[in-house]
C-alpha cells in the first residue's frame, strides 16, 4: 500500500478474502463441481424462464420493495411480508446486518467451524470476531452464552452450519437467545433449512416472530438453484427490517431475479424432487465413504464433512480426486485442515467420488 495513500477503516486489512468453491479442473475437462454446495438438479424450468422473460425490460429499474418476492414468501410462510428483507444473496443480508449494528470495538460472537462470512463482515466494520469452540463439530450453547458480554452486537449462529452439516435443535436455539441480552441480536442463517428433515429443527421462524432481536437469513442458492442470480431473505422484527431497508441499496435485487425468485419458490414439485434427491444419496454418500474407512460428520444439509488422517492427507486426495476432475471443498480455512467438504451430486457423480476416494485410499 503506498505509503502516503489512502487507508482503509481498522480490521480490513486483518480481513483474508472469502476463496469460493473452485471451478475448474487442469486438462480442460468439465470437472463434477461439488464445491459450493450448489444444487445438482438446476433451477426449476419456471425460474429460467421468468428469468429470461425479463431480458425485454434490461432498461427498466427493478421494483426496489420486491413487491412480489415478499408477497410470495409470506403467502408461502404465513409470515407479513413488510418484516421480509430481499438481499444480494444472504451474504448481502449478512453484511447490511453486521454493518448496521456492529461498530469498532463492538463484539461479534460466532462457532469455531461457522461460516466464514460473518468473521470477514466484523472485520468489514472494525468489529472484533469472537470464534467460540464448538463439540463434536457442533455449536455449543453454553460455550457460545459464556462469550457474550457487554460488547457482544450479533451473534451469529448457521443452523444447519456449513461446513459441518451439523445442527441445534429448536430447544437448543431458544435456550440461546433466552440467555441473550436485549440489545443483542441473533443472527439464525438458515441458508440450508429446507433440506432438513429432523422433527425438533425450527429455521427461526418462531423465535422471529416472538422475540424483538432475533433474525433468519435464508438464501435462493441451493435448494432452490438460483445461486447465479443472488438472491436471499431475511425474516425480521419490524425494527430491524425498517433499519435494514435504510441502509441497503435502494435497487439491491435485479429484476431478473426477483421474477425467477417468485417462480421458484412456486414450483414446488421441483423443490420436493430436489429434497427426496437429498434424502435418498446424503445417506449413501455417508454411508459409502465411511465404508472406505473415513470419518463422515453426520448431516443434515445437502453435503458432508470428510475426515482424512491428517492435513496432508486431505490435501491429497483433494489433489487425487482433481486428477478424476472433482472438485470438492478444502476447509482448511474454517480451523478444518483434516477435512474436505463434499456436496450431494447427481448419482453419477457421487459413484464417481466414492470410487475416486476408493481408489485413492487403495481400496478399489
Ligand atoms: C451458511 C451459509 N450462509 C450463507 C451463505 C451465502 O449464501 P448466498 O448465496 O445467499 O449469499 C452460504 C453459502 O455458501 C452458507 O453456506
Amino acid at each position: 500500500m503506498a505509503k502516503n495513500g489512502p487507508r482503509p477503516q481498522p480490521g480490513i486489512l486483518d480481513i483474508s478474502p472469502y476463496v469460493p468453491g473452485e471451478s475448474n479442473v487442469p486438462g480442460g475437462v468439465k470437472p463434477i463441481k461439488l464445491s459450493s454446495n450448489e444444487t445438482p438438479l438446476g433451477a426449476s424450468p419456471r425460474a429460467v424462464a421468468a428469468f429470461k422473460a425479463e431480458a425485454d425490460q434490461l432498461d427498466r429499474y427493478p421494483d426496489g420493495a420486491a413487491t412480489a418476492l415478499r408477497g410470495a414468501i409470506g403467502k408461502l410462510y404465513g409470515l407479513d411480508p413488510a418484516r421480509i428483507v430481499c438481499g444480494s444473496g444472504s451474504d448481502e443480508l449478512i453484511n447490511l446486518i453486521a454493518h448496521a449494528y456492529i461498530g469498532p470495538g463492538d463484539e461479534a460472537v460466532y462457532s469455531e467451524h461457522g461460516f466464514l462470512m460473518y468473521k470477514i463482515a466484523t472485520l468489514a466494520c472494525g468489529g472484533k470476531p469472537v470464534s467460540v469452540p464448538e463439540r463434536k463439530y457442533t455449536a455449543d450453547v453454553d460455550a457460545i452464552l459464556s462469550r457474550v458480554g457487554p460488547r457482544t452486537k450479533v451473534v451469529f449462529l448457521a443452523n444447519p452450519n456449513n461446513p459441518t452439516g451439523t445442527y441445534l435443535a429448536h430447544g437448543e436455539v431458544r435456550r440461546l437467545q433466552q440467555g441473550l441480552p436485549p440489545g443483542t441480536l441473533l443472527v439464525l442463517d438458515a441458508a440450508y433449512a429446507e433440506y432438513v428433515r429432523r422433527n425438533d429443527y425450527e429455521a427461526g421462524l418462531e423465535l422471529v416472530a416472538t422475540t424483538e432481536n432475533t433474525v433468519m437469513t435464508r438464501t435462493f442458492s441451493k435448494i432452490y438453484g438460483l445461486a447465479a442470480l443472488r438472491l436471499g431473505w431475511a425474516y425480521c422484527p419490524a425494527d430491524v427490517a425498517d433499519v435494514l431497508n435504510r441502509t441497503r441499496g435502494p435497487f439491491n435485487v435485479t429484476s431478473p431475479a426477483l421474477a425467477a425468485g417468485v417462480a421458484a419458490l412456486e414450483d414446488r414439485a421441483h423443490i420436493e424432487h430436489a429434497l427426496a434427491h437429498n434424502e435418498k444419496w446424503l445417506p449413501w454418500v455417508a454411508a459409502e465413504i465411511g465404508k472406505l474407512g473415513l470419518e463422515v460428520t453426520p448431516s443434515v444439509g445437502n453435503f458432508v464433512l470428510i475426515h482424512f488422517a491428517s492435513p496432508q492427507a486431505a490435501v491429497a486426495a483433494d489433489e487425487a480426486l482433481k486428477a478424476r476432475g472433482i472438485i470438492l471443498r478444502r476447509v482448511a480455512a474454517y480451523g478444518l485442515p483434516n477435512c474436505l467438504r463434499m456436496t450431494i451430486g447427481t448419482e453419477d457423480d457421487n459413484h464417481k467420488v466414492v470410487a475416486a476416494l476408493a481408489s485413492f485410499l487403495g481400496r478399489s
